[in-house]
């Protein structure tokens, strides 16, 4: 199967050999061809380049006329926690009548909440669910995703939502990555022996998700009030032992550590740093941990956002993701996320892209096959409305400007 798109306005993201992640001052670049096609064949990127260049003898099974659009990646969103039972707006309401994040989880509202409401559905009905917000998802550009585990925070739940994000990338065509995160709240039966929750996250969780192969990663939530450093690295210690690479939660309500242990163990990621100070930033420079920057939960939360313009003019990279969770990031919208990284924290467009595209894929360990337009790589692309400029992406918040969206070589809507 031939797809091509021809008379693209401008084709962005192009790449001639797949670089890893953009760094620094590179993410101010965003590489692009005026007046351009793009060749798939099959799952894949065949060919790209100026329209002057494309042979006339080209016979493709279907050729979509992208005249006056833009044609970009597919975002990557490397941090979601989609697979949830109902809804939390009752705290929503909570917060806004002043309660913090905090507070509500200390009263049981919260993760906790939400493992209750884990644990009375099916996984058929948290498939449906889940299958509707992946649907959304994809429909507003989303090409590749990491979901998350840890509303079930026993061995039985942790593995049903697992198994269900397992039948997600089974049956849809987003690119689906999946983390192991029984550390991400305490469950109730074992309120005053944390530590024997995580002698049973080590030692009988890890092992039985790694015998049904079920999780890429494994997570922590490595903050004030949740895990610490020290229970953070036997959960990523031991995650290693099973091939899992760490990607933690760190620094979202204090200056928790989070970041220099996740650094220590190699994580592929740290994310949300909302409280990211100088040495932080110190510890992130050479290193292969992908700084990774959740603007939808500071939002949600009304806090403050990370610094992600030091960090950038610091050279290090960062990525964006969109946090899809119940209680404070409640939408996977990435083109918002581009909205609140330029106006919130100051990125240019072209930053943000980077971040929400290529790096965000070497966040979830893609890089070599998503976030950018190169030969090889899966035929995962968003094809914009008639909008004067890509500046227009993150400029108009609120308009759905994405006309239509390939993945795997397949217009999907
Ligand atoms: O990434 N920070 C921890 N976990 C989620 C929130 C999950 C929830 O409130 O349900 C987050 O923001
Ligand atoms: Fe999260």
């Amino acid at each position: 199967m031939k797809l091509l798109i021809i008379n693209i306005r401008e084709l962005y993201q192009v790449e001639d050999t797949p670089c890893s992640m953009v760094c620094g001052k590179d993410m101010a670049f965003l590489p692009s061809i005026k007046d351009a096609y793009l060749l798939m064949e099959d799952e894949r990127i065949s060919a790209f380049g100026e329209m002057l260049s494309l042979s006339s003898s080209l016979i493709a099974d279907k050729v979509i006329d992208a005249t006056g659009k833009f044609v970009l990646p597919a975002f990557c969103d490397s941090h979601t926690h989609i697979v949830y039972a109902g809804s939390r707006e009752q705290e929503f309401i909570d917060k806004i009548n002043g309660l913090s994040y905090e507070e509500i989880a200390r009263r049981g509202g919260g993760i906790l909440n939400s493992a209750k409401q884990l644990h009375e559905a099916t996984e058929d009905q948290l498939y449906a669910e889940a299958l509707v917000r992946v649907n959304e998802m994809i429909r507003i550009g989303t090409g590749a995703a990491e979901i998350k585990s840890g509303y079930g925070l026993n061995t039985e739940d942790e593995l049903k939502m697992l198994r269900v994000i397992k039948r997600l990338r089974e049956t849809t065509p987003l690119t689906i990555r999946a983390t192991f995160l029984g550390a991400h709240a305490v469950p109730t039966a074992y309120k005053g022996s944390q530590s024997a929750y995580v002698d049973l996250i080590v030692n009988e969780m890890i092992p039985a998700v790694a015998s049904e192969g079920l999780a890429d990663f494994v997570d922590s939530f490595c903050d004030k009030g949740f895990f610490t450093c020290e229970e953070t690295e036997r959960i990523m210690e031991a995650g290693a032992r099973y091939g899992m690479r760490s990607k933690i939660h760190a620094n979202e309500l204090a200056l928790s550590g989070g970041i220099q242990i996740g650094v220590k163990h190699n994580a592929l990621s740290v994310d949300h740093l909302e409280f990211t100070g100088d040495a932080e930033i110190e510890v992130l420079k050479d290193s292969s941990t992908m700084p990774t920057l959740l603007p939808g939960a500071a939002f949600f939360l009304g806090m403050n956002y990370a610094p992600a313009r030091k960090m950038i003019d610091s050279g290090l990279p960062i990525a964006l993701a969109s946090d899809y969770n119940p209680g404070s990031s409640p939408s996977g919208n990435m083109k918002f996320i581009l909205s609140l990284a330029t106006i919130k924290m100051k990125l240019t467009p072209e930053e943000a892209i980077n971040a929400a595209t290529i790096n965000s894929a070497y966040a979830m360990g893609l890089n070599d096959t998503h976030g950018s337009i190169c030969i090889g790589k899966r035929a995962n692309v968003l094809i914009t409305k008639e909008i004067p400029s890509i500046y227009y992406l993150p400029y108009a918040y609120t308009s759905d400007l994405i006309d239509s969206v390939i993945l795997g070589g397949k217009v999907v809507c």
